[in-house]
């Protein structure tokens, strides 16, 4: 009694031996699958995307320059960006493809740090992270999730024009913003989709110049401060069109 069997006690031993090898030898990493690069990765891709929606709402803003323009500049987008460097209608397709390997990139990226940061935290050796950290990161895993329901969404709703809001297939770009924005509930749902975008990029902005290993002590609250003020800028300027159309001042 009280005297581990051989099984036993070989399990035991091959435990300890276990433990011992995982808590002592540290698991020999390439240099991309270091959390450090992971997390630059993560850093990268996220700013092509700040930097995608500050052009994406302030090309929005042509609506207030009036059916012509605004047509005119998603026509362009479309057709004759950067031609001839690009074939006609070349560009937006490059962009598209960088766009899905840019979110690939990131969402791969978020999932594998998330995963590493939650087994890391069952671990007793961790040093508790502080209360304002853990609630922008649990804010950013919320946003997340929205973000790729809405983008969703959003794409089947002004790309494809497969979820129509008071207009119909022939409408121009111009014709489908008016239409949309007239009906409430498009408008609560695009003030949620691009809440949800600013939230994101007003922590993940100076997060991942913290990544990139820009952020010193004394910049820290700068950094913090402007990525407060993107985020603002772009709710502001993606959200000027629907509530100018919602309330009647364009249209
Ligand atoms: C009030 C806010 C927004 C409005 C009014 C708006 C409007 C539009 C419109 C009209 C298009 C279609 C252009 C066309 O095909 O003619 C479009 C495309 C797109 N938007 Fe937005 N957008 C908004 C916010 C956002 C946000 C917050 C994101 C990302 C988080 C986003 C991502 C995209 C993407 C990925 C496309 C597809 C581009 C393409 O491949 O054609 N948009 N948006």
């Amino acid at each position: 009694m009280g005297v581990p069997s051989p099984t036993r006690g070989a399990g035991t031993a091959d435990t300890v031996g276990r433990m011992a090898t995982t808590s002592v030898v540290t698991k020999k990493r390439h240099a991309w699958t270091t959390t450090v690069f992971i997390k630059q990765l993560m850093a990268v891709s996220g700013l092509f995307f700040v930097l995608f929606l500050l052009f994406h709402s302030y090309g929005n803003l042509k609506m207030f320059l009036g059916q012509e323009a605004y047509d005119h500049y998603a026509e362009w987008l479309k057709v004759d960006a950067f031609y001839p460097i690009f074939p006609k209608g070349g560009f937006i397709w490059v962009f598209r493809a960088a766009m899905i390997l840019m979110l690939i990139i990131h969402v791969a990226a978020a999932a594998i740090t998330w995963k590493r940061s939650r087994r890391a935290r069952r671990s007793r050796y961790v040093v508790k992270k502080n209360a304002a950290d853990s609630y922008a990161a649990r804010t950013m895993r919320v946003t997340a999730v929205l973000l790729l329901l809405l983008i969703i969404f959003h794409i089947l709703h002004f790309t494809t024009g497969t979820i129509r809001t008071g207009f119909i297939a022939d409408s121009t770009p111009y014709e489908r913003m008016i239409a949309s924005f007239q009906e409430p509930w498009v408008v609560i749902v695009y003030l949620v989709f691009v809440g949800a975008a600013c939230l994101h990029v007003a922590h993940g902005f100076w997060s991942a110049f913290q990544s990139l290993g820009w952020v010193r002590g004394g910049t820290r609250q700068f950094m913090v401060v402007l990525s407060g003020i993107i985020g603002g800028l772009i709710f502001v300027m993606f959200m000027a069109p629907p509530l100018a159309i919602a309330f009647g001042i364009i249209g």
